[in-house]
Parts: C-alpha cells; structure tokens; sequence
C-alpha cells in the first residue's frame, strides 16, 4: 500500500467505514460472549482520550498526560461497558429481572440496559446520598426505585441476600461479566497509545474498575498488544478510604458521593492489581477533588463529576513521583451533568444576577 494510501486509512473517515459497533462486537474475541448471545448495546465504549496540558504544567518531568474521559458513555459513566455485557449474558441465560445497589450510576445504567433489553430492573440507593442526574435518569429509563435508610454497604448486603433467594440476576461489579466489559477500556488506552501508559490513575469505590482495567492490560500484554504493564494507581476520598487505611469505614463520607463506600467487595482484585503492578493507593481530601475538578472544568473544558476528579487529585499529590518523560492515563469514571449540585456549589464562575437588559450596562460590566 503506497504512504499516500496508509496515510489517508489514518486519518481520514470514508463513507464505507464501519460506524462504531459497540464494545462486544468491537472486542469480541476478547470477551466471554458466543452467537447465542443476544447483544445488548447502546454503542458504549469508543470513548476519547484527551491530552490535559494544565495537568502537565503542574507535574512538570515532562509527563504526558491523558484523561480517559468515560462520562462520554451512553448514560454518563463507565458503568455502561459492564452493562451491555451483565445484561446481554443474564438475557441469555432468559432472566427477567435485574437488581443493583448503587451510589446512583450503576442504577442509571442497569436500568437503561434492562429496560432496552425488556426487563425489570430493582435499585437499591442510599436515601439523600444519589446526586440528581442520577436519580433522574433511573426514574425516565423506569426503574423501581427503593431508597433506604442505611449506606451502599448495606445496599448490597441486601441485592446479594435477594439474587440468592429469587431469580433476580445482580448486576453489581460481583457480576464477573461487569469487569469483563469494563476492561475494553484498556484495550481502547493501548489501541490508541500504541502501548500502555506508565501509570494509570483511577478512582476506587467498590474497586471494580481498577481491577477490570488491570485484567484488560495484562490480557493485551500477554498477547503482545503493548510491550509494557502501567502502574496501577488507585485512589479514594479522605473520608471513605478502605482501602488507603486498610480497614472498613463504618460510616464513609465524602463529597464525591460515586464513590462513597466503606467495604468494597473487590478489595482483593484490587489490592492485587496494586501489587502485581507496583503501583499504590492514595487518600485525596474533598477540597482536593474539587480542585481538580474545577482545573478539568476552567482550563481545560471537561466537565466531570466529583468522583472522576480524585484520579487527577490523585496524580497532582503524587505529582513528585512521576517518572521523567513517562507517559499517564487518569480516568474520568463519570460525567459532570449527573451532579449539578456539586457544580452549582463548587466553581469560581462570575455569575451577574438582577442585572437590566440594557447593552451599555453590560458592556460596563464586562469591563468594555
Ligand atoms: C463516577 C464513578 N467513579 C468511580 C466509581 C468507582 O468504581 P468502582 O466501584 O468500580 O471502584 C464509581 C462507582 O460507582 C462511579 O460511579
């Protein structure tokens, strides 16, 4: 093929190329899914990556640094690469009804799923703890809703206790098909990259994902996808770090509410994937989540929610550490639109109210 040709296949979109497939026909050969396997798909996954030089600024060491910006998901988060899967494999095996708990996304994209797929779907919250986005779209996509008195932990006791007794399929992340969808992330960073990033930066909750995306990159490693492994970087808010102090958080509490949980049932994987990686686990105070997350917002024109911008806290403390000329991926679980609350009460916008629609007045305003 002549360079001219090679060059114009890069970059250029032609008219007969595949639309994106979504994620199970995309990666097929990679996941646990067979002809029988009705494909449930919103077209998830493809998401972008996105170079974030005010980041870079403040790490210096001439880091390159990405955002891998998943609240671009069909209903706002990461949640939905686990999703197509548990939906499509439980539609498979003729369930009718799913059950989560959830800090609000994994209601909003079980319930999306479901629905499209003609089932049920039961979400247990923590009553007044689920941001408004979220809570919004699990109400449209119809979801039966039941808020409790009581935390996420004590959600999922629950779901687990009820998927034993009745045919209710689980769809939480100790679903194994979840983290099968969810790591196509890493296959997507390395398509992308060409290789691995050397670090990967990440929030942790239920520590789902981070064990997802590191079984996506030893999988693509061992095939010979990427000639390195990244370091796993976890981390978690102050007031709800498990996994940071070692210990169950009775009464876990953070702003990023996504990721308000005490005892995360992926706590193995998880702590696995720290130590096969090198990698580490870090604490990151509510003020220093809204602090990149208004950096992500102000200069750089990405809005995500609370949760996400503990990845880039995160990286910004460890900011020291990061090795010269090295190469790292934050990830951005979730969009900023599901917490309007948050964003209304944390910005530093100038924001003129009672003002007289009167062109001179405003000019004088704006300093004109
Ligand atoms: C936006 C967001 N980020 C991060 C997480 C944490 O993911 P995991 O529970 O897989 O650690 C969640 C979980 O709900 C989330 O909604």
């Amino acid at each position: 093929m002549s360079l001219t040709q090679k060059l114009r296949d890069k970059f250029m979109r032609s008219p007969e190329m595949e639309p994106w497939p979504g994620l199970i026909e995309k990666y097929r050969q990679w996941l646990p899914v067979s002809g029988k396997t009705p494909v449930i798909t919103l077209k998830e996954g493809c998401t972008p990556l996105i170079r974030v030089k005010s980041i870079e600024r403040r790490i210096k060491n001439h880091a390159k640094v990405y955002v891998k910006y998943d609240g671009l998901n069909p209903t706002g988060s990461f949640k939905d690469r686990g999703m197509t899967m548990a939906i499509s494999k439980a539609k498979e095996e003729g369930c009718e009804a799913v059950i989560c708990a959830s800090t609000g996304n994994t209601s909003a994209s079980a319930a999306a799923y479901a629905k499209r797929a003609g089932m049920r779907a039961f979400v247990l919250i923590p009553d007044g703890y689920v941001a408004q986005g979220k809570l919004a779209q699990a109400l449209v996509y119809g979801a039966e809703i039941i808020a409790i008195r009581g935390n996420f932990d004590s959600a999922l006791d629950i779901v687990r206790e009820l998927n034993k007794k009745y045919p209710i399929t689980l769809v939480n992340s100790v679903n194994p098909f979840r983290l099968q969808g969810q790591k196509t992330a890493a296959f997507e960073i390395i398509d992308e990259l060409t290789d691995a990033p050397d670090w990967l930066c990440i929030p942790m909750g239920n520590a789902g994902n981070i064990s997802a995306y590191w079984l996506g990159f030893k999988e693509y490693n061992k095939a010979g996808k990427s000639k390195k492994l990244p370091r796993m970087m976890g981390f978690q808010a102050s007031g709800s770090a498990p996994l940071v102090y070692g210990k169950k958080i009775e009464n876990p509490e953070t702003i990023a509410t996504a990721i308000r949980i005490g005892n995360p049932v992926n706590q193995s994987k998880a702590i696995n994937a720290k130590k096969e990686s090198k990698g580490g686990f870090l604490d990151v105070t509510d003020e220093e989540i809204i602090k990149a997350y208004n950096i992500l917002g102000c200069e750089e024109g990405i809005f995500c929610e609370p949760a996400s911008a503990a990845s880039v806290a995160g990286l910004l403390k460890r900011s020291n550490e990061v090795p010269q000329n090295s190469t790292i991926v934050c990830v951005l679980t979730g969009n900023g639109l599901k917490d309007p609350d948050c964003a209304i009460n944390n910005n530093s916008a100038k924001f003129y109210k009672d003002i007289p629609a009167e062109s001179k007045k405003i000019s004088e305003l704006i300093g004109y």
